[in-house]
């Protein structure tokens, strides 16, 4: 069971506050009978809700695809810094919505925002092995002996020595990484650890989910179905 405001602040683009005018004001229909009470209980399985006569159908969860600008930090909240969260629109931030994964402050690209916890842990589960793809630029030119000591794993200085990735060389310094764990600030001490140093990193694929280009740094849009399906393992419980 859920207050009609609340639903109409997860399943619509209404605030809060747009939602209980929305309420008072009639415009709010459920199961064909105008409420105009916000607090309202509804069983968002089950009941039907119009606004202003157009159904307004029940989002179980939210998944967003941002391009992560550099200067932000992944998280949901932060004393000092703005976050990836602080930069979604106020009705987002109500949702409980939190970053999927990790970037680090200066990276860019693909992240993944949402309120679905259970399939966000279980695509970031080690287990999983997801393949994450960066562009990378990196200080020093990179020799064929680099990219296979890179490719085939480097000790990194705590000890950890790196899972098999992929790197596409595009010049001798830039190319694409693509890793199948997501330790802290993996490559960059990965390129550490060969004495040379990351300078640019950006994320453009999770999975199967590559950043919409068409997304200025910054901007962010819903997963589409195809996408959705991916995340939540095509699970149909989850579907929407
Ligand atoms: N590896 C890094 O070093 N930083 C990131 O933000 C992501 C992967």
């Amino acid at each position: 069971m859920q207050r009609l405001d609340k639903y109409l602040t997860n399943n619509t683009s209404l605030t809060r506050s747009e939602a209980v005018k929305a309420i008072k004001l009639g415009r709010v229909m459920v199961n064909y009978r105008i409420i105009k009470n916000n607090d309202y209980k509804l069983d968002e399985n089950l009941s039907k809700v119009f606004l202003d006569g157009s159904f307004v159908k029940y989002n179980k969860f939210i998944y967003l695809m941002m391009n992560k600008p550099s200067g932000i930090v992944s998280a949901t909240g932060d004393k000092k810094e703005k976050t990836v969260v602080d930069i979604l629109p106020k009705e987002y931030s109500k949702k409980d919505v939190f970053p999927c994964g990790r970037l680090d402050k200066d990276t860019v690209g693909l992240l993944i925002l949402t309120n679905d916890g259970v399939n966000a842990h279980r695509l970031l589960a080690p287990k999983n092995n997801i393949s994450k793809t960066y562009e990378f630029i990196c200080a020093e030119p990179m020799s064929d002996d680099d990219i296979t000591t890179i490719e085939t794993g480097v000790k990194l200085k705590d000890g950890y020595i790196t899972k098999h990735c992929i790197i596409e060389r595009e010049s001798k310094k830039s190319g694409k990484i693509t890793i199948f764990e997501g330790k802290y600030h993996e490559i960059k001490r990965i390129f550490g650890a060969i004495g040379n140093k990351i300078t640019f990193l950006k994320r453009i694929s999770f999975g199967e989910i590559h950043l919409d280009n068409s997304l200025n740094y910054g901007e962010f849009r819903e997963l589409n179905d195809v996408e959705k399906e991916y995340f939540t393992g095509n699970n149909v419980d989850n579907k929407q």
